[in-house]
C-alpha cells in the first residue's frame, strides 16, 4: 500500500492498497502501478527491473509507504532545547534560553554532538528535507552542511544574520553588517564546494527577523538574494511585542511585510516563519510577491504566540509548509507538527468558525506537498509519481491479531494477560484493530504515533533505502 496527497488536492489521501512502484539506480522513480494482484507481470512489463530488490510493506494493512516530511523551518542547534521553554514568550525566551544555547556553538565539538543528534532524530521522525537555521558561527554552520551531506538529509542550511547592537547580546551577535554579509559568503563557498548544484546540500539566506538586523544588512541580504538567486528564510509576525518593536525599530514602513519588502527580501525563494499576526494588507502583499509562509503550530502554541489563520491564508491563495520550528517548537517531529497543524485549527475555529478546521488529510498534504511548494522542490519529492524521487518512509502500526480461542469470559489471570504490556514490538504506539478504513488508519498514526511507527527512511543522491533507515534509527536507539 502507498499513501500520498495527490498533487492538487489537498481535501483527499490517494491510496493504493495493490501498488507497485519502480525505482531505477538514481533513485527516480520509473513507474507506478496500481491494482495489481501480483508482482511477475509487472517485472515482466519492465524487464529492467527483473532482479531489483523488492520492498514489501506488509499486506495485512497496517503498513504504508508514505512521502518523506518537509521541515521548512528548524532551528538545528536549538535542538538540545526541545521541550525548554518554561512560561517564557518569543523575546524573553530569545534572550534568557535560544541566545545563549545557539552561543555554545561557538565550539566545534559542541556543534558536531548537537548537529549530530538532530539530524539522525529528524531523519528517524521521516524527515528527508529540512530548511534549516544554524548559528553565526561559520565552521558550525559549514559542518551543519556537512553533515547533512554525509548523512543523506536534503537541507537548506542558513548561516543567521543578527547585527543589531541594541537588540542582539554582545556574546552572540555579528559586529557589522559586512560580517553578515562576507560570513554569509563564507557559508554558501563551503557548500559550494561540497555540492556544487545544491542536488542535496543549498545554502539559505538567513536574517535571522527583522529586528536582530539593521537596515544596511537587510539591504545588502536583499542584494544578495537578487545577485545569487538563492532562496531566503526569516521570520514574521510572531509575536505581538516583537510586531511592536519592529515598528519602533523601522517605524519608516507601515508593517512588518513592507519591511522586508523594502529591501527586497519578499521574493517567491523568501520562506516566512509563522505569519500570524498579518493585517489583509500584508498578505496581500505577500502574495503578490508569492512569498512562501511556513506554519509552526507547535512552536506558537508553546511560546503562546497566537493561531494563525491558516484556512485564510490557504484562500487567499498563498503557500504554506509546515515547519517544527524546534526549540520555539517543543518537538524535531514533523508527524507532531501535522498533528498540532490540525488541533490548533479547531482553537482557530472556535472562535473565527468552522471552515478554519484543517483535516488530517489537510495537515499531511501541507507537511509533503505544501512543504515541497515551499522549498521549490514540487516535482521531486513529496508524492509518488514517475519522475519524482524516491523520497519516502514505510510507516507501520501494530496488528492486534484476533484471538484464535475467541471466548466471552476470561479468568482472571487472563484478564492481567491482556493489560501486561508483553514489551515492545517495534510497531510503535498505533494499535489497529482491523476494522479501520485507511483513512481510520492514517488518522491513528496521525493522532497517536512517532517515529517507532516510522519503519524505514529513504533519501534521494546515495539512494539510501535500508542504509539510510539504519542509520538513522540506530542513532537515534
Ligand atoms: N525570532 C527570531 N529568532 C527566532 C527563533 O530562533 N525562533 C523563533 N520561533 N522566532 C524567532
Ligand atoms: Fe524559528
Amino acid at each position: 500500500t502507498f499513501i500520498h496527497s495527490p498533487r492538487d488536492d489537498a481535501c483527499k489521501l490517494d491510496i493504493c492498497e495493490k501498488g507497485a512502484i519502480g525505482v531505477n539506480s538514481e533513485g527516480v522513480i520509473e513507474f507506478v502501478e496500481r491494482n495489481i494482484e501480483e508482482l511477475s507481470p509487472v517485472l515482466e512489463k519492465y524487464p529492467a527491473f527483473s532482479d531489483a530488490t523488492i520492498v514489501t510493506a506488509s499486506p495485512k494493512g497496517n503498513q504504508f509507504f508514505f512521502p518523506g516530511f518537509i521541515d521548512t523551518h528548524i532551528h538545528a542547534p536549538q535542538y538540545p532545547n526541545a521541550g525548554v521553554f518554561g512560561s517564557s514568550t518569543l523575546l524573553d525566551w530569545l534572550n534568557k534560553y535560544t541566545f545563549p544555547r545557539e552561543s555554545s556553538l561557538s565550539s566545534l565539538s559542541v556543534a558536531r554532538t548537537v548537529y549530530s543528534r538532530c539530524v539522525a532524530r529528524t531523519l528517524a521522525h521521516g524527515t528527508t528535507t529540512a530548511a534549516y537555521y544554524a548559528t553565526i558561527h561559520v565552521p558550525a554552520t559549514n559542518l551543519l552542511a556537512d553533515i547533512c551531506s554525509s548523512a543523506g538529509q536534503r537541507a537548506f542550511v542558513g548561516r543567521v544574520c543578527m547585527d543589531h547592537k541594541d537588540i542582539n547580546p554582545e556574546y552572540y551577535r555579528d559586529e557589522s553588517a559586512d560580517e553578515s554579509i562576507a560570513n554569509t559568503c563564507l557559508c554558501i563557498d563551503h557548500i559550494k564546494k561540497i555540492d556544487p548544484n545544491y542536488e542535496l546540500v543549498s545554502p539559505i539566506i538567513t536574517p535571522r527577523f527583522a529586528p536582530s538586523c539593521t537596515a544596511e544588512a537587510l539591504e545588502k541580504l536583499g542584494k544578495l538574494v537578487k545577485e545569487t538567486n538563492l532562496p531566503c528564510q526569516t521570520h514574521i509576525s510572531e509575536n505581538r511585542n516583537e510586531i511592536q518593536l519592529v515598528k519602533k525599530l523601522f517605524p519608516e514602513y507601515d508593517s512588518y511585510a513592507e519591511v522586508y519588502d523594502a529591501f527586497g527580501l519578499l521574493t517567491p525563494k523568501m520562506i516566512l516563519g509563522h505569519a500570524i499576526h498579518l493585517s489583509n494588507k500584508e498578505m496581500e502583499l505577500i502574495r503578490s510577491r508569492k512569498a512562501k509562509i511556513s506554519h509552526c503550530p507547535a512552536s506558537n502554541s508553546a511560546l503562546t504566540s497566537g493561531g494563525a489563520r491558516v484556512r485564510w491564508l490557504l484562500n487567499s491563495g498563498i503557500t504554506v509548509g509546515l515547519g517544527t520550528d524546534v526549540s520555539g517548537g517543543y518537538s524535531p517531529s514533523m508527524l507532531e507538527a501535522v498533528r498540532s497543524t490540525a488541533l490548533v485549527s479547531r482553537h482557530v475555529a472556535m472562535t473565527d468558525g468552522e471552515e478554519c478546521k484543517l483535516s488530517v488529510e489537510e495537515a499531511l498534504y501541507l507537511g509533503t506537498r505544501g512543504g515541497a511548494k515551499v522549498v521549490h522542490l514540487e516535482d521531486k519529492i513529496g508524492g509518488f509519481e514517475v519522475g519524482m524521487e524516491w523520497d519516502a518512509q514505510l510507516i507501520g502500526l501494530e496488528l492486534v491479531e484476533k484471538e484464535e480461542n475467541d471466548k466471552e469470559e476470561f479468568a482472571d489471570d487472563e484478564v492481567v494477560d491482556k493489560v501486561v504490556f508483553d514489551g515492545p514490538k517495534g510497531a510503535g504506539p498505533v494499535d489497529v484493530f482491523g476494522w479501520e478504513s485507511w483513512d481510520d488508519r492514517v488518522a491513528k498514526w496521525v493522532y497517536n504515533g512517532d517515529d517507532r511507527n516510522t519503519l524505514m527512511v529513504w533519501g534521494i543522491i546515495l539512494y539510501k533505502s535500508t542504509m539510510l533507515s539504519t542509520v538513522a534509527r540506530r542513532s537515534a536507539l
